[in-house]
């Protein structure tokens, strides 16, 4: 149940700051590209619950994290509401049918029958509990409602957001009726994600940057803190990570009941902590391509121990592992974060 990293995210004093790396199981992992290419493919590999416990596994033995995330998809959502999800190699994940209308919407299936389908991600969750040591979290996860909209409304991944952006200013009643329906979905997806054992939820707005700061709280903050109090209420206990990424110019209107913020590379560790450290306990934050560099990671880890003097502090990267990373700096990135913070 990893009780220090628990402990750490409700704030509570702990003998060390643990560490874990956002998209810690992935690519850059020799071993995961064996599971995969068995596997065949990527969504057969977050459909197939003893090769995604596997892969979950794989960063808490090879590089020595303090917590394993569930290896699956943010996507996983939409492809169950009925979108039709594909990975296209060398493109990223593509919906064959986005929603430009409010009958596209309609065609979708809602909260019950969608989260009830995601059995697969809850049989995953049982497997990794059974064999994950007992000194290690499981953290389970989900997109925040307005990034699993930008793939739900254009179809795939974009640079400009044009498509959605065009819906906020010309039809934001659709656009609020999709994140509506979706926030629905993620309340009881990650509900049957708890039951079924995770220690810790952390909700991911990758692209809370496409969105003017004066309009963030209304497009995506307002559904993220709706599922934090959903979850709170009935599990006081789950702390709850809230990962948006790019937003500094909305640090002063963070509001909400939830745990940790989760620092993204670009805001300062000493800003994120001037404006909510007293709130909430602060993740991250370092450049993940410091991971190129020994010295550079070291210089980084040592930087954000000054800052956040291993109080209300979780070490991470202040976004994801790239895929072309060397192993061993990954590991060197953990075992600093463990030397600086004295386990
Ligand atoms: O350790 C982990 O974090 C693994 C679990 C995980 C994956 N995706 C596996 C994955 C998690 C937490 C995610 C979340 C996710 N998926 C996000 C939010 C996280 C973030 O970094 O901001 C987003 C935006 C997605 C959507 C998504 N999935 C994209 C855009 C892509 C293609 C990216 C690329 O680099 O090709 C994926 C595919 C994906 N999800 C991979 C992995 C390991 C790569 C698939 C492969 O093996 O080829």
């Amino acid at each position: 149940m990893g009780k220090i990293f628990v402990d750490a995210c409700m704030g509570k004093d702990t003998p060390y700051t643990p560490v874990w790396m956002m998209r810690q199981a992935g690519r850059y992992l020799p071993e995961y590209m064996a599971v995969r290419a068995q596997a065949g493919n990527f969504l057969n590999l977050c459909h197939d619950p003893k090769k995604a416990c596997e892969v979950t596994l794989q960063p808490v033995d090879i590089v020595g994290v303090d917590a394993a995330i569930l290896f699956s998809d943010i996507l996983v959502i939409p492809d169950e509401m009925g979108m039709d999800l594909s990975f296209v190699k060398g493109e990223g994940p593509k919906f064959s049918d986005p929603i430009k209308t409010q009958e596209d919407l309609d065609r979708l299936i809602g909260a019950d029958e969608a989260a009830s389908k995601l059995t697969y991600v809850f049989d995953t969750i049982k497997l990794i509990k059974e064999q994950l040591s007992d000194d290690k979290a499981l953290i389970g996860f989900t997109g925040a409602p307005w990034t699993l909209a930008t793939y739900m409304i254009e179809g795939q991944g974009t640079k400009t957001y044009n498509i959605c952006k065009k819906m906020m200013y010309s039809n934001p009643e659709l656009l609020h009726k999709i994140l509506a329906k979706v926030t629905e979905v993620v309340k009881l997806y990650m509900e049957k994600q708890i039951q079924a054992g995770i220690d810790v939820v952390q909700i991911f707005d990758s692209w809370a940057s496409a969105i003017e700061p004066s309009n963030y709280d209304e497009f995506s903050w307002k559904y993220m803190v709706e599922i934090a109090d959903y979850l709170k209420e009935k599990y006081p206990h789950i702390p709850i990570i809230m990962f948006p990424k790019g937003v500094p110019a909305f640090l002063d209107k963070v509001y909400g009941n939830f745990d940790v913020f989760g620092v993204d590379w670009a805001t300062p560790m000493s800003l994120a902590k001037e404006k909510l450290g007293d709130k909430y306990v602060l993740q991250g934050n370092m450049e993940p391509c410091r991971l190129y560099s020994k010295e550079q990671t070291t210089a980084c880890v040592e930087d954000i121990q000054k800052i956040m003097g291993g109080k209300r502090h979780i070490f991470n990267l202040g976004h994801g592992i790239l895929p072309d990373v060397p192993v061993e700096n990954a590991i060197h990135f953990v075992k600093e974060a463990q030397r600086v913070s004295g386990k």
